[in-house]
């Protein structure tokens, strides 16, 4: 009997097929119910006494065998690695798997979505390849602007009328086109402008834009708003807003928030005043609801913009933006989530 174990073992070792009902035949022919394996373990009891031993370590041996088999080729089958060496010794470790991480980029994104998410945002996208009327004219740039001059577009060279979008307000001008107030949207995305790449800027890179519409909304839910997302992201609702100007919005400001003056590096990053730009923002200008369809009459709103780059810039200390597009596994693979 332990021949026949032996002579199993054999064919169980050397069976090979790439065909699904054959896996299924050779599964059935030894681990069926009625299949060899279930038979030699009925057979066990006629064994005698001093085989036994023997006779106990082949079958488990076989069974184990095929049960790896069987399931190295059905693994084959759907696609699933598999190697040789499971065949003979599946004891084995696995090979490792190297994890990937989250680019730093994502997870600033998604904190700041994440953040917004909790109280009442939703998530609005819009096309990378922009028209002039999203991109510049119905945010009350139209052409000729002098404004157009603060983002160096690159336009598709056909149609002057095609470009990359600069910024992601352009999807506010579409989610307002389609969308009835209240409304409450960020929209993270990546945009384009034709600079010289250097440690501190890029030709491509990511913002995310906020917008809130509805009855009554004044400068004084704008404040709230970005003390409560300072406080969440920065941990500081140490903030100062400095009045600016965005054809998009009246009154505008820029937000800076305070960063201290502690060390050398404080003093070159906030040019030795202790304050940090973070972001734009201001009252939605009357005319772009108008070009939205949007009565300036009944609501009002605001919106903000800020760059990724520059929020994970100063959250992680890296103090070169090409960093975030070379892809070195070595750089990308110290983040883990902005606490
Ligand atoms: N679109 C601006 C830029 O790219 C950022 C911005 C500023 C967006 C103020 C806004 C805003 O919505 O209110 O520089």
């Amino acid at each position: 009997m332990i021949e026949r174990i032996a002579a199993l073992r054999e064919n169980v070792a050397t069976f090979s097929t790439s065909a699904a009902d054959e896996v299924e035949q050779f599964r059935i022919a030894f681990l069926g119910k009625k299949g060899h394996i279930t038979q030699l373990f009925a057979d066990f009891r006629h064994v005698s006494n001093e085989d036994k031993k023997a006779y106990g370590q082949q079958l488990n041996q076989l069974k184990t065998e095929a049960q790896a088999k069987v399931k190295v080729l059905q693994e084959q089958l759907s696609g699933g690695a598999t190697t040789k060496v499971a065949l003979g010794d599946i004891t084995r470790p696995g090979q490792p798997i190297s994890l990937g991480a989250m680019h730093p980029i994502s997870i600033v994104r998604d904190k700041v979505l994440d953040v917004f998410g909790r109280i009442g945002y939703g998530l609005s996208s819009g096309p990378e390849v922009e028209d002039d009327w999203h991109n510049f004219t119905a945010l009350n740039l139209p052409e000729h602007h002098p404004a157009r001059d603060m983002q160096d577009t690159f336009f598709v060279q056909t149609n002057p009328d095609i470009m990359l979008r600069t910024h992601t307000s352009s999807v506010q001008v579409r989610h307002m086109e389609s969308n009835d107030p209240p409304i409450r949207i960020l929209s993270p995305g990546r945009v384009f402008r034709n600079e010289a790449i250097s440690a501190r800027s890029h030709c491509v890179f990511h913002q995310i834009e906020g917008l809130y519409i509805d009855r009554n909304v004044s400068f004084a839910d704008l404040k709230q708003t970005l003390l409560y997302f300072t406080k969440a992201i920065f941990g500081t609702a140490d903030i100062r807003l400095r009045p600016s100007y965005f054809p998009f919005t009246e009154p505008s400001a820029e937000v800076d928030i305070y960063w201290g003056l502690e060390t050398e590096a404080d003093y070159r990053i906030t040019k030795g005043t202790g304050w940090l730009e973070i972001m734009g923002c201001g009252m939605v200008d009357p005319q772009v609801l108008i070009n939205c369809n949007i009565d300036p009459q009944e609501y009002s709103g605001f919106a903000f913009g800020m760059g990724l780059e520059r929020m994970a810039m100063l959250l992680y200390q890296i103090e070169d933006i090409r960093m975030f597009y070379e892809n070195d596994v070595r750089f990308l693979k110290q983040f883990t989530s902005v606490s």
